[in-house]
């Protein structure tokens, strides 16, 4: 087991190259099931998600090989519920093996999936699109089931915006007969990016990236190559980091649009944000204000910055508000937070947050992903020591965070805890 060990205080300066996105990555190599034919993938990001999901695909009979961030990936063989049941129960992203098995074999038998835990994580939204197209779907025993004898395009109304039951409900739909409109899907641009990807081998899907997708079904796809976008949530936590250390930091290798609710908020605290074609400039050498900010679905401000920002309101002059509207328990890393002396009141889905409070260095346990790397970036801009256990839940999303911070000027290590 490791830990990482901040020593914190130096302000980030440089340029940091940010990875392929984590939540494009899953559905798009999941989705290659679909093709049963060779696909290779570059932009994939060194996460240990990554690594779980390429051997699951491994052990349902994919062939595999990866060289860093290219992946190579044959599904010819693949057959359906051959997955692990110890593996896809660590991670959220399996559920899309239902959806891609049912549509490329019309039968799916995939164990309940684990991931962060804040919160209920139903898939009644799932179910209903997947029954929609005319399967039978079982979710007793620990296991989710679902077979068809023929599937079926049909119009579907999502009750609440969801990345995963769209994604899901789309994989379940490429090949259904007629049309197939998801209506209130979840606009984020991993959506957009799974259904370049899908087009590029062969899928005929229109309008991701608006409330409205439709999907034409086709009689077979074929392998194609693929590049993932960058990573918005990673790119956000480096310019988080940077503003909190009073850095100077370059993010490149990002599409500054998908980071519009961030840098947003950013400059609204007072922090200088310039955007360029691929890259963004984040700088903060003044005091930075209290502000409010509420999580929404795309293109809201996302639920997977929001312990970074209740972090960086820390560092802010006078009293701020968080308020979740995504995940009902997304909080249980604000009582690791309080260990450095942060000011902070949970009152129901809102944390209040009371700036300008002296912090010190803490032991803090990574609670999950988005957890760790709002201490991460705690431990950097509090000068002191900081240690975090736990730390697999960070690399679970952040490909090489310790290396590329240090390059940054950050002293922080992985250590070995004997
Ligand atoms: N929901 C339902 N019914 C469903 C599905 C979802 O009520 O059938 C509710 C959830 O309970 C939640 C809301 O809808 O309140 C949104 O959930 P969503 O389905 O969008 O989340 P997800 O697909 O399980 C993905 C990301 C999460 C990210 C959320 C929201 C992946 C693998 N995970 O989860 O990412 O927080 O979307 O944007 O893409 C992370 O990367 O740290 C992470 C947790």
């Amino acid at each position: 087991m490791d830990k990482i060990v901040i020593n914190g205080g130096t302000p980030l300066e440089g340029t940091v190259e940010i990875s392929g996105a984590k939540n494009a990555a899953l559905p798009i190599l999941m989705g290659t099931i679909l093709t049963g034919d060779r696909c290779v993938i570059e932009n994939v990001p060194e996460i240990l998600d990554v690594d779980l999901t390429l051997e699951i695909l491994e052990k349902m009979g994919a062939m595999v090989r990866r060289d860093h961030t290219t992946v190579e990936i044959d599904t010819t063989d693949i057959q359906p519920g051959k997955s692990p049941y110890e593996l896809v129960s660590r991670m959220r992203g399996s559920t899309y093996l239902i959806g891609a098995e049912l549509g490329r074999f019309k039968e799916a038998k995939v164990g309940m999936t684990g991931g962060c835990n804040f919160g209920i994580r139903p898939i009644d939204q799932h179910v209903k699109g997947f029954e929609a197209l005319g399967a039978k779907v079982d979710t007793r025993g620990g296991f989710v089931e679902a077979r068809a004898d023929e599937l079926v395009g049909a119009e579907v109304y999502f009750d609440v915006v969801s990345v995963g039951a769209t994604v899901n409900v789309i994989l379940a739909s490429v090949f259904a007969k007629g049309t197939t409109v998801l209506e209130n899907a979840a606009r984020e641009p991993h959506i957009v990016d799974l259904a370049n990807f899908l087009n590029a081998c062969g899928a005929n899907i229109t309008g991701a990236g608006t409330e409205v997708i439709k999907i034409k079904g086709v009689e077979k796809l074929h392998g194609s190559s693929y590049a993932i976008i960058p990573d918005m949530i990673e790119a956000g936590t480096f310019m988080f980091a940077a503003a909190a250390t009073g850095g100077n930091v370059k993010v490149n290798n990002v599409i500054p649009k998908h980071l519009d609710s961030i840098s947003a908020k950013l400059t609204e605290m007072g922090v200088y944000v310039e955007e360029l074609d691929d890259a963004i400039i984040v700088k903060r050498d003044g005091e930075m204000k209290n502000i409010n900010v509420k999580t929404r679905p795309y293109p809201g401000f996302p639920t997977d910055m929001q312990p970074q920002m209740t972090a960086l309101l820390c560092f802010a002059n006078g009293d701020s508000k968080v308020t979740e509207r995504v995940w009902n328990n997304r909080f249980r890393y604000v009582e690791e937070l309080r260990k450095t002396g942060a000011n902070i009141d949970i009152a129901g889905e809102t944390a209040i947050i009371h700036g300008g409070a002296e912090l010190v260095g803490a032991p803090m346990k990574s609670v999950d992903l988005r957890a760790g790397a709002a201490m991460v970036i705690m431990g950097l801009a509090i000068n002191g020591r900081t240690e975090i256990t736990d730390i697999h839940t960070i690399e679970r999303g952040y490909d090489n965070i310790v290396k590329k911070l240090r390059a940054l000027g950050a002293d922080i290590r992985k250590v070995q805890i004997r």
